[in-house]
């Protein structure tokens, strides 16, 4: 059976996905915990990224190499910078762009030396199916997710948005910092911390790749009421309700 590599980069966006991993099992590796299960019939390999692009970069290879996973998903919580997208919204990414990436004027700005390449693409087939899985599970949010934080975080009829993540080192809360962006990268939905690196691995070994992420907050100087609490209680929840259904729909 070939194993299916699962990232987050947060113990709280992890937590609900650990919690209902049958069975599993802890092999450390490079510093990391890696969880061995199966999961609806298929056989996981759960990890925390950790937090930035090089420390995901690391996780990644480390699935690929010593697990010999064939396919990665990530899941976790992004700023959102998108016209429309608020607090509670999913992005399934199309692609990414590493938004600090600048070896200008050796290169164009945003394109990664050495590949031709600014813009790193997901793997259109796994990504079709894991939105369909996003959208079976947005469409009945209220059974994920508890009446409180429900209100708490005003998720009304949240909405899956497709397009392209921006990533960095960097965690975005200020409005100038978002407006910057914004203007750098016009179509750029979401900014997170990872996603981008994890791409660029999965191309260089050609596995496909998906990646889903709520919006947590705006990118702004308005950090959500409680940053820790919706992960736990909102987007933790979402990731184990659409990884659930998405493996067990067939993966
Ligand atoms: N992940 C969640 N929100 C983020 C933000 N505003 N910037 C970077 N990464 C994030």
């Amino acid at each position: 059976m070939t194993s299916i590599g699962i990232m987050s980069a947060m113990h709280e966006e992890l937590v609900a996905v650990l919690d209902g991993l049958p069975d599993k099992q802890c092999v450390r590796v490079a510093g990391r915990d890696f969880w061995l299960g199966n999961w609806h019939g298929h056989s996981l390999v759960v990890v925390l990224s950790r937090i930035g692009k090089v420390a995901a970069a690391t996780t990644a290879t480390v699935l690929i190499e010593h697990f010999g996973v064939k396919q990665i998903v990530f899941t976790g919580v992004a700023g959102g910078i998108g016209t429309g997208l608020k607090v509670g919204d999913v992005v399934l990414a199309h692609s990414f762009v590493q938004h600090d990436m600048d070896a200008s004027p050796l290169f164009p700005r945003h394109e990664v030396p050495l590949y031709g390449l600014s813009h790193f693409e997901t793997d259109k087939a796994l990504s079709a199916r894991l939105g369909s899985a996003a959208q079976t599970i947005l469409a009945d949010v209220d059974r994920h997710v508890g009446a409180d934080a429900v209100d708490t975080f005003a998720l009304q009829a949240p909405r899956l948005h497709e397009g392209l993540i921006a990533s960095g080192d960097q965690f975005v809360a200020d409005a100038s910092r978002s407006h910057g962006l914004r203007q750098d990268l016009p179509d750029a939905l979401a900014v997170e911390m990872e996603g981008a690196a994890v791409a660029q691995v999965c191309v260089d070994y050609e596995i496909p790749f998906a990646a889903l992420r709520t919006i947590s907050d705006c990118a702004d100087d308005n950090a959500p009421a409680d940053f820790s609490r919706f992960i736990r209680e909102v987007a933790s929840l979402y990731s184990q309700a659409v990884l659930s259904e998405w493996l067990r729909t067939g993966a």
